[in-house]
């Protein structure tokens, strides 16, 4: 069996860095599920379809990154029929040997509740703006009201809402550097090794 590592969490709260920096360390295999949910918004049309259509190249596109795409990928994840066709994908990934990362908003609840590693990585509603501010070169105020709307979509949603799973590590980064953070999500994941 692989070993897998949930991560999950709002947007912006270092969840993609740490799971990058954890893959990277480990050798596993890592999936950013909210590229599949940004491809499925920005194929445009019917997004059931769009979701059953897509494939690995549809989530190699630079312009997935933006607020838009976010923004668009957060209203279609709401709908029941696009999680579903997106759930075989997610679970084939995580199958993968000698292990796998994957990061979102719902691996720890939903995709992969067996998860031998969960961590709910989260910061302040500040903090976040600020990173992804200064990522996107935007306005803080700006980027602080869209990063509320979606967290607010995303946690309100009748199916798979963003919240941490009862087991879950719980990792607040507002006050930790990106160093420091990807130490403590390594202690955890060495403690249940
Ligand atoms: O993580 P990212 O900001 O790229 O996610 C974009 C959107 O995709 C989120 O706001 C959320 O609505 C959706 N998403 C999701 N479930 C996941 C990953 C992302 O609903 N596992």
């Amino acid at each position: 069996m692989s070993f897998i590592i949930a991560i999950d969490g709002p947007a912006a709260s270092g969840k993609g860095t740490i799971a990058r920096a954890l893959a990277r360390h480990y050798g596993f295999h890592h999936l950013d599920t909210g590229l599949l949910y940004r491809a499925t918004g920005a194929r445009g049309g019917d997004p059931v379809r769009a979701a059953r259509a897509l494939t690995p190249e549809d989530l190699d596109r630079d312009d997935l990154r933006s607020a838009e795409a976010g923004q668009a990928a957060s209203r279609i994840a709401a709908i029941p029929e696009v999680r579903a066709a997106l759930v075989d994908f997610q679970h084939r990934f995580a199958a993968q040997e000698p292990g796998a990362v994957l990061d979102g908003r719902d691996i720890g609840t939903v995709i992969c509740p067996d998860a031998q590693v969960k961590l709910y990585v989260t910061a302040s509603d500040q903090v976040r703006a600020a990173r992804r501010a200064a990522e996107l070169g935007a306005d803080p105020a700006e980027v602080l009201a869209q990063l509320r709307e979606r967290d607010r979509r995303d946690s309100e949603r009748a199916t798979a809402p963003l919240k941490p799973s009862p087991d879950a590590v719980i990792l607040d980064t507002s006050t930790l550097s990106i160093g420091d953070a990807i130490a403590a999500a390594m202690a955890e994941v060495e403690r249940l090794l």
